[in-house]
C-alpha cells in the first residue's frame, strides 16, 4: 500500500497537467489548429543557436570523464564563478562562486532551500494567488503554508502578510515577475516588505528568510524593473531556473544563490549542498551546467511575449475582459466572466479553449492564460474568446 499522502497527491493530481491532457485528446478530435491551450507554462520560443552549439562543441572537445562525471554537490566551480560574475555585472551584486549551488531548475532549488531551513510545523507564507506546487514542496519538510490574501489590483499585500505571520513563519516565497498574475513588485513594495521581515525576525528573535523564486526574471514588459532582492533584505536566497530564459525547461537547470550575509552563512551553503545530495538529486546535470557557464548572459529571443501580450491584451480589453495588464513573465489573470471560475473554464472549453481556474492558484473569480504560445494560435483563438465573451454578455 503507497503512503496516504501520495494516494492524495495522485487523486488530487496537477489540474494544469490534466488539462495538457485533454488538450491532446480535444486536438485529436477537432485538430490541433481548432483547440487553444492557454494552459502550460512551456516556452514557445527557442533557446538561442549558442546553446546547441556550446553543447556540441562540449560534447565533441571536453574531455568525457570531466562531461559525464560527478563533481561537487554544489556544482562545478567554474560554472558557478562564471554565473556569479555575471550577477555581479546585470546587479551591481557581490557574489562569487562559494556564494552559488547550482539546481535542478528552480524546483530543485527551492526544494534544496526548504529542507535546508524546515523543522516540521515551520510556516512559510505565499501570496496569492500563487504557484500552488509550492504546497507540495513546503510539505516535502513538513512545513505549513501560511497563504496571504490577494491585494488591490495585484499589488504586493504587505499589511495581509503583517497580519498572516506568526512566531511560527520561517520563510516567504515571493514570484516576481508572478506566475499567475504577470505582476512585478516594485522597489517600495520590497522595501515595506524588506521592513516587515526586519521587525518580525527581530520580534520573534529568529531568521525569517525571504526565498525569491524568479525564473521569470528577464521576462518583462515596457522597461519594467525587477529588483534584486539580495540587495533589500539580508536573509534572501534567489532561486533562479533557465526553464523559461533560455526555454530549457526538460533539462533541469537552475541555480540557488545565498549570499554571505545570511545568518550562519558557512553552515547554509554546506547544508544546501548536502540538501542536494540527499534529495537524491546530487547534483545539476553536467553538460547543461557546462552549457551555461559558457553563456551565462544569454536569452532566448524573448519578444515573442512582449507581442503577444500586446495582441491579448488589446483584444481581449476590447472584448470586455477584466483584467490587470502583465508586466512580466507570460501570464495573464483575467476575471472569469462567471463567478464560479471553474465553471467558467468548462464553459470556455465548449470553445475549444483550455483556460486554467483561478482558483487552481488560491485565487478564484479569475483565470490563467499562459500567452507562451504561437502568435498565430492567439489569432486564431480570438473568435472562441468573442464568442465565449458573447455567450455570458
Ligand atoms: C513560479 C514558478 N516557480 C517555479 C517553477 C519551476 O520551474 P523549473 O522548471 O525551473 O523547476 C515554475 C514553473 O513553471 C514556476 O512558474
Amino acid at each position: 500500500m503507497i503512503s496516504k499522502k501520495m494516494q492524495s497527491m495522485v487523486e488530487n493530481g496537477s489540474v494544469i497537467r490534466a488539462m495538457f491532457e485533454e488538450g491532446k485528446n480535444l486536438a485529436r478530435i477537432y485538430g490541433a489548429d481548432n483547440v487553444y491551450d492557454y494552459s502550460l507554462g512551456n516556452p514557445c520560443t527557442p533557446p538561442p543557436e549558442s546553446v546547441r552549439q556550446e553543447a556540441c562543441n562540449i560534447l565533441m572537445n571536453e574531455p568525457e570523464m570531466l562531461v559525464h562525471g560527478y563533481m561537487s554537490n554544489s556544482g562545478y566551480e567554474d560554472v558557478r564563478a562564471s554565473v556569479a560574475e555575471s550577477l555581479n555585472r546585470r546587479f551591481g551584486t557581490d557574489f562569487g562562486a562559494g556564494n552559488l549551488i547550482m539546481t535542478v531548475g528552480a524546483a530543485g532549488g527551492l526544494n534544496v532551500a526548504l529542507k535546508t531551513i524546515l523543522e516540521p510545523g515551520d510556516e512559510v507564507l505565499v501570496f496569492a494567488p500563487y504557484f500552488v506546487e509550492y504546497n507540495n514542496y513546503i510539505s516535502n519538510f513538513l512545513g505549513v503554508p501560511a497563504v496571504v490574501p490577494p491585494g488591490e489590483d495585484l499589488a504586493l499585500n504587505v499589511a495581509g502578510a503583517e497580519k498572516v505571520i506568526t512566531a511560527k513563519t520561517k520563510a516567504m516565497i515571493l514570484n516576481s515577475p508572478n506566475n499567475p498574475t504577470g505582476a512585478v513588485y516594485t522597489e517600495a513594495e520590497i522595501k515595506a516588505l524588506a521592513d516587515l521581515l526586519e521587525t518580525k525576525s527581530a520580534e520573534y528573535g529568529h531568521t525569517i528568510y525571504l526565498l525569491s523564486d524568479e525564473p521569470y526574471r528577464e521576462i518583462v514588459f515596457d522597461g519594467a524593473k525587477v529588483p534584486y532582492l539580495t540587495k533589500y533584505y539580508r536573509n534572501t536566497l534567489v532561486g533562479y531556473s533557465y526553464s523559461k530564459s533560455l526555454s530549457l525547461p526538460g533539462e533541469r537547470i537552475g541555480y540557488l544563490v545565498i549570499p554571505s550575509e545570511v545568518d550562519d552563512f558557512e553552515m547554509t551553503v554546506q547544508a544546501a549542498a548536502v540538501a542536494n545530495r540527499i534529495l537524491g538529486f546530487v547534483n545539476a546535470p553536467s553538460l547543461f551546467q557546462r552549457v551555461i557557464g559558457r553563456i551565462p548572459d544569454q536569452t532566448s529571443d524573448l519578444s515573442i511575449y512582449a507581442k503577444n501580450r500586446e495582441l491579448l491584451c488589446r483584444e481581449l480589453g476590447r472584448m470586455g475582459y477584466r483584467f490587470t495588464a502583465p508586466r512580466g513573465a507570460f501570464y495573464m489573470f483575467p476575471e472569469s466572466l462567471e463567478p464560479d471560475d471553474v465553471k467558467f473554464c468548462a464553459k470556455a472549453k465548449e470553445y475549444r479553449l483550455l483556460l486554467v481556474p483561478g482558483s487552481s492558484f488560491r485565487g478564484p473569480g479569475h483565470f490563467r492564460l499562459a500567452f507562451c504560445v504561437s502568435h498565430e494560435m492567439i489569432e486564431r483563438s480570438l473568435d472562441s474568446f468573442e464568442k465565449l465573451a458573447a455567450y455570458y454578455r
